[in-house]
């Protein structure tokens, strides 16, 4: 039986409807109450309710699994509220890891973030951090997969910005546009997950993912104005003024910046080998450019 944990998000989605494909019958998806219908159309999936800060939840989910997928998490474009970072994160995967083990979960595969670091006492990467550090410490045979940003039907960070860029009369460029990103297909960041789950060579690695080409933020907001047929005037606004409206935009309930997003814009979101995915896992990944010209970016 695989499990998957975070199975109505982005990539859950995407995992959820390619393990089912796979393995139908075998295939359970942990949903918050409410969300079941996120799945609907999916066969081949069993559904169960359940939340990672529940532990009774987790330990009803995890019975009979032998393989289980952790993709939840509050991502650094949601707002601290009420400390979720460190309650969804830290102590819900920590829980995921005790249920796991108490039931004797052989393997778990996490989605991570590529450049996850120690960081700062009170930081979000600090969670992100010791959610990595749960699976590595715990007796469960684990993979961790450390993705650059996403792209696919759903990537909010496309489609997000795709959003505000029809709306705003500027485009900002977040650190003055410099950063750098790797963009890598969400079907091939679903596929390294099934493969890791299936290869032996993958246990205990941590395992940095990312797309065939690197493009600075730059380079990145300029294909999606080309991809939503607008024009901008582009503002490059230096990290720490949008530290600065990520503090004042934090009065709202649903802030367009967070201090997060500050801390993931702060470094480049590469991989120092771009054929990593083709090295890991013997295929080639998804160009961004050609995908975009296809299918466009709903906004
Ligand atoms: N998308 C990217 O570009 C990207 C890039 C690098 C790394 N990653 C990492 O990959 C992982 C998945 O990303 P994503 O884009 O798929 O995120 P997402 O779309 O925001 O999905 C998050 C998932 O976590 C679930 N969740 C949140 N709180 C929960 C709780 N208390 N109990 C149970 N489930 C909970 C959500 O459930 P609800 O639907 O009920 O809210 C949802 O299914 C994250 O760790 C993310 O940081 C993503």
């Amino acid at each position: 039986m695989y499990l998957v944990i975070g199975s109505t998000g982005f990539i859950g989605r995407h995992l959820v409807k390619e393990l089912a494909a796979k393995h139908p019958g075998q295939v359970r998806a942990l949903v918050r109450p409410g969300k079941q219908t996120v799945l609907t159309g999916i066969p081949g999936v069993e559904t169960v309710e359940g939340d990672v800060t529940d532990r009774a939840s987790l330990d009803k989910a995890v019975s009979g699994v032998d393989t289980l997928f952790h993709f939840a998490a509050i991502t650094g474009n949601i707002k601290n509220t009420n400390n979720i970072y460190w309650k969804v994160n830290v102590e819900g995967t920590r829980n995921i890891v005790a249920a796991a083990e108490k039931a004797g979960v052989r393997r778990i595969i996490l989605g991570g973030g590529l450049g996850t670091v120690e960081g700062k006492e009170g930081s979000y990467m600090r969670t992100r951090w010791l959610m990595e550090e749960a699976a590595r410490k715990s007796n469960l045979a684990w993979t961790i997969l450390q993705p650059s940003i996403l792209f696919g039907e759903g990537s909010e960070f496309f489609e997000a910005q795709a959003r505000i860029m029809k709306i705003l009369p500027v485009a900002a460029l977040i650190g003055g546009g410099k950063a750098r990103f790797q963009p890598v297909f969400v079907d091939d960041v679903v596929k390294a997950a099934i493969l890791s789950a299936e290869r032996e060579d993958k246990i205990g690695k941590t395992i940095e993912l990312g797309g065939p080409e690197y493009y600075t933020y730059t380079e990145l907001v300029n294909l999606i104005l080309r991809a939503i047929h607008k024009k901008r005037l582009k503002l490059p606004l230096p990290l720490w003024v949008m530290s600065i409206n990520a503090t004042l935009f934090s009065v709202l309930p649903k802030p367009p910046f967070t201090p997060a997003m500050v801390e993931l814009f702060s470094f480049d979101n590469v991989t120092p080998d771009p054929q990593i995915i083709e090295h890991e896992f013997g295929f080639k990944p998804a160009s961004l450019k050609p995908y975009l010209a296809e299918h466009g970016i709903k906004a």
